[in-house]
């Protein structure tokens, strides 16, 4: 089978829904934010804070080029979209599965959350940087799954039912 590149916005469940399909179909799973912080050494947090999303973009890039085109599950970063390299390697090596979660729901679950350098920005700008991606990943998917008021089981009954 090829492997599985799951897209979104942040919040949109890619590591859960990843981690949940990787043990349905026992293949093995891939979180690219987590490659690059074993890879580097070093958290997300600090590579934004230390050296600039420009590096970041660069290491995840590296990253997702190492991921093997058959048989796995990949969990990508919300903002894996941001190059089309990265697209255009999906693409072409695995099909690509896109979450999509509306603002208002990611807004809810990230209510909280502190790690994400992209999420600690104002509303609006947030707001710009979802509507914007929106169209990235709606550009880039082969599948589109909506997950709003859904539980992670029922997305995993749909993406298998979409993988046929
Ligand atoms: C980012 C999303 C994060 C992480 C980094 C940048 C983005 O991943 O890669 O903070 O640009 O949207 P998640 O989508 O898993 O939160």
């Amino acid at each position: 089978m090829k492997t599985l590149y799951l897209i979104g916005f942040m919040g949109s469940g890619k590591s859960t829904i990843g981690e949940m399909l990787s043990n349905t179909l026992s293949l093995p799973h891939i979180d690219t934010d987590h490659m690059v912080e074993e890879v580097y050494g070093q958290t997300i947090a600090s590579i934004f804070q230390s050296d600039g999303e420009g590096t970041f973009r660069a290491y995840e890039s590296e990253v997702l080029k190492k991921t093997p085109p058959q048989n796995h599950i990949i969990s990508t970063g919300g903002g894996i979209v941001e190059r089309e390299e990265n697209t255009l390697f999906m693409k072409t090596n695995g099909v690509v599965i896109y979450l999509a979660t509306s603002f208002r729901e990611i807004a809810k679950r990230l209510e909280d959350d502190q790690s994400r350098p992209l999420w600690s920005q104002n509303i609006q700008e947030k707001k710009n940087l979802f509507n914007r991606r929106e169209k990235l990943y709606e550009g880039n998917a082969d599948k589109l799954i909506h997950t709003d008021n859904k539980s992670a089981a029922e997305i995993i009954e749909e993406i298998k039912a979409l993988l046929g």
